[in-house]
């Protein structure tokens, strides 16, 4: 790759110890070579969608968040299920992109974690579904559901079952070779 590249992660949970936070800086040794990797923990500070708010512009904080969103050339969801879906704050977040076509063709991976042994799916199924109508393009390989995640991470997130840190590992990869693909612009 001739230019740097950047995959903004974002975190579903806003808890502050949380395990999605610990699985993203842990994700980060997956990716080498120029590729950025920030970590956007800021959606609990979005105010709650209101169609009458969401102009060109947005809100401040929407605003600067659109303008990473735009500069990222791939997008790494990692969140837990909260009543078998996304939790209120990420599906929040979501909202604020729809009317603008943020995340139309976006390349877009998504984790789901829950501490359960039958945890995540529904929040997967659902996430996809809301991504799908957003157009978004979910890679191959690229959805992950980590279920009962206390035993499969440490406390510091990192994989300690080895089919896990493979399919994170996977994750990665599926990101990095789609946007590998996409051409870099004439100088
Ligand atoms: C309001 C609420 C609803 C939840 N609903 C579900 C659920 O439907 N399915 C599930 O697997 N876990 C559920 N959980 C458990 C979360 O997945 C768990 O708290 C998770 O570890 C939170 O992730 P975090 O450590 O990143 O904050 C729920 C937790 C809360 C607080």
């Amino acid at each position: 790759m001739g230019n740097r590249k950047k995959v903004i992660t974002i975190l579903g949970s806003i808890r502050e110890s949380s395990i999605n936070t610990n699985i993203l800086e842990n994700l980060a040794s997956f990716f080498t070579g120029n590729i950025d990797y920030p970590i956007y923990d800021k959606i609990g500070e979005f105010p709650h969608f209101n169609p009458d708010l969401d102009n060109e512009k947005g809100p401040k904080g929407i605003e600067e968040f659109g303008q990473e969103l735009n500069e990222a050339d791939a997008l790494i969801f990692c969140t837990p299920e909260y009543a078998r879906s996304i939790p209120g704050v990420l599906k929040n977040t979501i909202d604020w992109l729809v009317s603008s076509g943020q995340l139309l063709n976006k390349t877009v991976a998504i984790i789901m974690t829950s501490p359960m042994v039958a945890g995540g799916e529904k929040a997967q199924v659902s996430f996809l579904q809301t991504l799908e109508m957003l157009n978004a393009n979910v890679v191959k390989d690229g959805t992950l559901v980590i279920s009962s995640v206390g035993t499969k991470l440490n406390s510091k997130g990192e994989a300690i079952d080895e089919d896990t840190r493979l399919f994170l590992e996977l994750v990665v990869e599926s990101i990095i070779t789609e946007i590998k693909k996409k051409k870099a612009p004439l100088a």
